[in-house]
């Protein structure tokens, strides 16, 4: 009876350990798997501002949609793109957070579908970092992780899911004045 109650207290144990390393491994994962694909068209005559060498959607490329991001953290990292948000602009419409354009010259950004989270974090600010400078930016806009390929979208493919979209201001105060030469920068975000 003794050599039983002990057996099954082991057991026990066992599985605790088990449970326990296996939700620690899922807790480091985080995994963000893809929500769907969308098959590209060709954009129709005059559309897909290429302005910011913006990349346009190819006729039955198949492009990865998201719903998740990666988790946030207090050095969240991201990869910086440059956007306008000008009527006429690369950014097609106007911003998620109020259906209204904006200037360029304000540091402002838009995230990727799972950090602008349905629009929690419209109007909040972020601190982006980049090689010890940062700029603090309001978010005004989505950048559709979900959705693309489409006059909405400017007939652009689906964002990435790790993307902090920038106003020329935000280049600007990362020192970087050619950001169309540059493309994109590995940067590290936090939320205020
Ligand atoms: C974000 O920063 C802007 C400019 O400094 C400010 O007007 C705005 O109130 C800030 N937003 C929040 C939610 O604090």
């Amino acid at each position: 009876m003794k050599n039983f109650s002990l057996r099954v207290s082991v057991l026990f144990g066992l599985m605790l350990l088990l449970s326990f390393n296996f939700s620690q491994a899922a807790g480091r994962i985080q995994a963000c798997n893809p929500s769907g694909t969308i098959t590209g068209i060709t954009p129709p005559p005059g559309k897909c501002n290429q302005e910011h060498d913006s990349d346009c959607c190819k006729k039955g490329q198949k492009y990865k949609t998201y719903t998740c991001s990666p988790s946030i953290s207090s050095q969240t990292r991201a990869t910086l793109t440059i956007n306008s948000f000008e009527k006429n602009g690369d950014g097609g419409g106007p911003s998620e957070c109020d259906g209204h354009y904006h200037s360029d010259s304000t540091p402002i950004v838009a995230l990727s579908t799972g950090w602008y989270n349905g629009g929690s974090r419209c109007f909040n600010n972020i601190t982006i970092r980049y090689k010890g400078r940062s700029v603090r930016a309001m978010v005004v806009d989505e950048c559709d992780s979900t959705m693309g390929c489409d006059d909405d979208h400017d007939y652009q493919p689906p964002c990435p899911n790790n993307i902090v979209d920038g106003s020329k201001a935000v280049w600007a105060a990362l020192g970087i004045s050619d950001p169309d030469d540059v493309g994109s920068l590995d940067i590290t975000w936090s939320q205020d």
